[in-house]
């Protein structure tokens, strides 16, 4: 907001695992077609992690790469935010082991649950320590490894999703930024608290031999639900932070929504009237990959070279909780 001290994105970085998983692959493990999953999502493919690479090794990855996107080593980073529901573990922090494995020194280390809306809410958190102090760059980074919770006899869920990285090294300083955040809007709406959950393995189930048997360490989705939800949560979100910035979809170059659903984006561009074409789109190869989502996308654009200074772009993600959220950015180049 104008008011308020400027956070810039010093720099983006993404990683997707190498290995691929097409719709022809998952004919061959659950009852489902090509011809389903492409009508009904969109989506063609998606990335899937190895077994030994875990949540941490992908955010590190798209650390690293935001690090040399932005000119800066990891002794640099004063603090890491990583947003995620798949952590290596319960305990410590995903993010401690990411400062381990990009070398970072003795900075703080963090951890938001906030679904698939990691972005939104890791750089509101990332920009309200940058300006309080004494922070200089702060690598907010949104990473899961959605395969790792995934049912594989689940034909409604597993077919979804896949594994992933984005990484935004945020700082207040002007000097070599790639993009400017404007505005950010992250909210909560609990009364779809158990659309999406994973009810295993937290305090109120922890594992045993009951839990295993009756599959509750595997995510769990009422999929109209968050379908109908997220269309509407996406067009509130979008519609706040434009309003709040006395802006109109006509003003915004592009929208980076969360990669869940073709059909979901389709009627969001349609809700607030807009090509579908200005909607950055990667979940063809992708797959719904939660928290990076929405960096990824945006992280493909820059990369394609789509963006030109001056350009604004909102990132608008929804997820369990029901979170949804939005940044408003102004490219610089
Ligand atoms: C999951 C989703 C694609 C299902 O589409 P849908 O149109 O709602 O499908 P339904 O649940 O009504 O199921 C329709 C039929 O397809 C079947 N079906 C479900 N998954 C299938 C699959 N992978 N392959 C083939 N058939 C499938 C169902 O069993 C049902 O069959 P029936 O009519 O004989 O009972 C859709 O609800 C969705 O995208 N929801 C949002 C999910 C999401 O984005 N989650 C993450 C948010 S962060």
């Amino acid at each position: 907001m104008k008011d308020r001290q400027p956070v810039y994105v010093r720099g983006l970085g993404a990683y997707l695992p190498e290995k691929i998983l097409t719709n022809a692959d998952l004919e061959k493990i659950v009852d489902t077609s090509d011809e389903w999953i492409t009508s009904r999502t969109g989506i063609k493919e998606r990335r899937i992690a190895a077994d030994d690479q875990y949540t941490s090794d992908l955010s590190a990855e798209a650390a690293k790469r935001a690090l040399a996107d932005g000119g800066l080593a990891a002794g640099d980073v004063d603090a890491i935010i990583v947003a995620t529901v798949t952590p290596d573990m319960p305990f410590p922090s995903t993010a401690a082991f990411v400062q381990k494995k990009i070398g970072a020194h003795t900075c703080p280390c963090m951890g938001i649950e906030a679904g698939c809306s990691g972005v939104p809410y890791g750089c509101e958190l990332a920009s309200a320590l940058l300006r309080q102090g004494p922070y200089r760059n702060i690598l907010a980074i949104s990473a899961d490894k959605l395969t790792a919770i995934t049912d594989w006899q689940d034909r409604l869920t597993c077919v979804l999703f896949g594994d992933g990285a984005a990484a935004f090294l945020l700082t207040c300083d002007a000097e070599g930024a790639r993009g400017e955040i404007l505005d950010i809007y992250i909210a909560n709406d609990s009364s779809g608290v158990d659309a999406l959950y994973l009810p295993g393995g937290g305090s109120r189930a922890p594992a045993t031999e009951e839990t295993v048997r009756n599959r509750l360490h595997f995510l769990k989705m009422n999929g109209q639900e968050v379908y109908k939800e997220a269309v509407k949560s996406m067009g509130q979100a979008v519609a706040t932070i434009l309003e709040r910035n006395n802006l109109v979809p006509d003003q915004i170059k592009f929208f980076s929504p969360h990669q869940a659903n073709l059909r979901i984006i389709d009627a969001m561009a349609r809700q607030i009237n807009v090509p579908l074409e200005r909607f950055l789109t990667v979940l063809q190869w992708t797959g719904n990959n939660s928290s990076p989502s929405v960096g990824i996308a945006l992280d493909d654009a820059v990369r394609a070279g789509r963006l030109q200074h001056g350009d604004l772009v909102v990132l608008v993600s929804f997820g369990a909780g029901l979170t949804s959220g939005t940044v408003l950015l102004r490219w610089i180049g």
